[in-house]
């Protein structure tokens, strides 16, 4: 009898073990299978030429040692292959290194996107030299967007593009980032560290009232995390609050997106990479939003 509970001992912990080898080993594949996350947004002020204009945003490429040329090329690719009217970057573009910058740069060059190409500071842009950063972005064709906004024309009518320094290693400042913005425009904020608009939801109310909905990144939707339900990153990082969909955050209706890259190990469980295509609806009722 004690024999036979042993060996029954014995396989249940062999089982658990292979499980527990077989999840491991998936975390390691889990950041090479990159998504598209496709998406519609409903503006009451949107206008009505930019109805089915589509946009796309590639956060967090993290590129160096767990992000390969090719792997960033085929992210490039799968970008292009959504035909996107619109690109925007989100910040943390390389790992640490700065010889990586221009290498970088040279693939997101490839992006297409008719109607412009944008992008904001994350984090780690400040990790290398952030002005090595704003060269390469100006020289692949994008418009960095910190603390600034930028008017996208369409048929004659437009929206407003705002970028935000980063959260915790730039100089934030909404006012200067929807300078110029009024209500009734349709403006998009887009910032890395979703964190920003809980932090200031009470102080900035008004300022974010102008806003339509932003774009975040950052979180690598918790990277590592418990089935999707929990992530053991920063503090207050309980999902789903911060990792990706649509959502009220301070106040702003919000995408915060997976990114496609990894930090600290270059591993993800069950936070799939993802680049988040995001077509603009005009809705057919007035009162009709997302
Ligand atoms: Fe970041």
């Amino acid at each position: 009898m004690e024999n036979y509970k042993r060996k029954k001992r014995i396989v249940c912990w062999s089982i658990a073990a292979a499980v527990f080898a077989l999840l491991f080993a998936y975390s390691f594949a889990e950041p090479f299978l990159v998504q598209v996350d496709r998406e519609s947004f409903y503006g009451k002020d949107l206008p009505a030429s930019f109805s089915g204009v589509k946009i796309g945003f590639l956060a967090d490429t993290h590129f160096g040692p767990y992000t390969s040329r090719e792997q960033l090329r085929s992210i490039v690719e799968l970008m292009n292959a959504e035909s996107p009217d619109i690109v925007i970057l989100g910040g943390d573009y390389v790992k640490r290194n700065p010889a990586d910058v221009p290498v970088c740069f040279e693939e997101l060059a490839r992006i297409k996107a008719p109607l412009g190409k944008y992008a904001i500071m994350g984090n780690h842009d400040y990790w290398v030299p952030s002005d090595d950063i704003i060269t390469q972005m100006k020289k692949a064709g994008f418009t960095p967007l910190v603390n600034k906004n930028v008017q996208v024309w369409h048929l004659g009518q437009r929206i407003f593009i705002a970028g935000l320094d980063d959260y915790d290693e730039g100089m934030p400042n909404l006012d200067e980032a929807l300078s110029g913005i009024t209500m009734g425009d349709f403006a998009i904020l887009v910032l890395h560290s979703p964190f920003y608009l809980k932090d200031k939801g009470n102080e900035y109310a008004q300022e974010f009232k102008l806003v339509d909905f932003a774009l975040a990144a950052h979180t690598h939707g918790g990277q590592a995390t418990f089935f999707g339900l929990w992530s053991p990153g920063e503090p207050d990082q309980f999902l789903p609050m911060y990792a990706s969909r649509w959502r009220e955050r301070g106040g702003v209706i919000s995408l915060v997106s997976n990114g496609t890259g990894t930090s600290v190990l270059p591993l993800r469980f069950f936070a799939l990479p993802e680049i988040n295509i995001i077509e603009l609806e005009k809705p057919a009722a007035a009162d009709a939003v997302q």
